[in-house]
């Protein structure tokens, strides 16, 4: 049932994310953020390059985390689109208190966690994040962002974070830039 459930699953995930990047074997093993301080990646991030997911598209993205009295984190994220902000709310979680950069993450009660990694942060100006799902063990889907505690990062900071990703074998090359201009409290 299980291994069905799996396969239903998979094959969702192959429809629905056909326009993203797809990649033989099973997904890369970056190392992430050694001691991982979640209190202080709680607040405000916002989106300066990532992988596109086709849910992703707009303009402004920034993604608020809070800690929620049950200790699960808040997460809400922020896009304007057609000139409208449009939020969507979820849950972060640790899913593993021994690796806790590891964290999960999920956007709506049926959809299962997804990896959700920090891989790399100093809390106060850059936060490199990184998303993979194998399917079948055959090949691997995989997300990764480049937030900034403001709307803007200097280039070599960004070269930098890119130099990480492959470092770790993580393919960037579609990454792209997300639009940041004319938003609220912005340039
Ligand atoms: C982030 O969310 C928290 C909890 O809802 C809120 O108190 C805080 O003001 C928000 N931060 C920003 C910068 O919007």
């Amino acid at each position: 049932m299980k291994t069905v459930g799996l396969w239903i699953i998979s094959l969702t995930l192959v429809i629905s994310v056909s326009s993203q990047v797809f990649h033989w074997g099973p997904c890369p093993t970056p190392m992430v953020q050694p001691n991982f301080d979640l209190n202080r990646y709680l607040g405000k991030w916002y989106e300066i390059e990532k992988i596109p997911a086709t849910y992703e598209k707009g303009t402004c993205i920034e993604t608020n985390y809070s800690l929620r009295p049950d200790k699960t984190i808040r997460v809400v994220y922020a896009r304007t689109r057609k000139g409208k902000v449009r939020t969507a709310e979820g849950t972060a979680i640790i899913q593993n208190q021994r690796e806790p950069a590891k964290l999960g993450v999920s956007f709506s009660y049926f959809t299962p966690y997804s990896p959700y990694w920090v891989l790399s942060t100093d809390y106060d100006s850059v936060a490199l994040l990184y998303s993979c799902t194998d399917v079948l063990r055959l090949f691997h889907v995989d997300y990764a962002w480049i937030l900034s505690r403001s709307r803007s990062l200097p280039p070599e900071t960004v070269y930098h974070a890119k130099e990480v990703f492959s470092l770790d074998n993580i393919d960037i090359s579609r990454m792209v830039p997300t639009d940041q201009h004319g938003c609220e409290g912005g340039a």
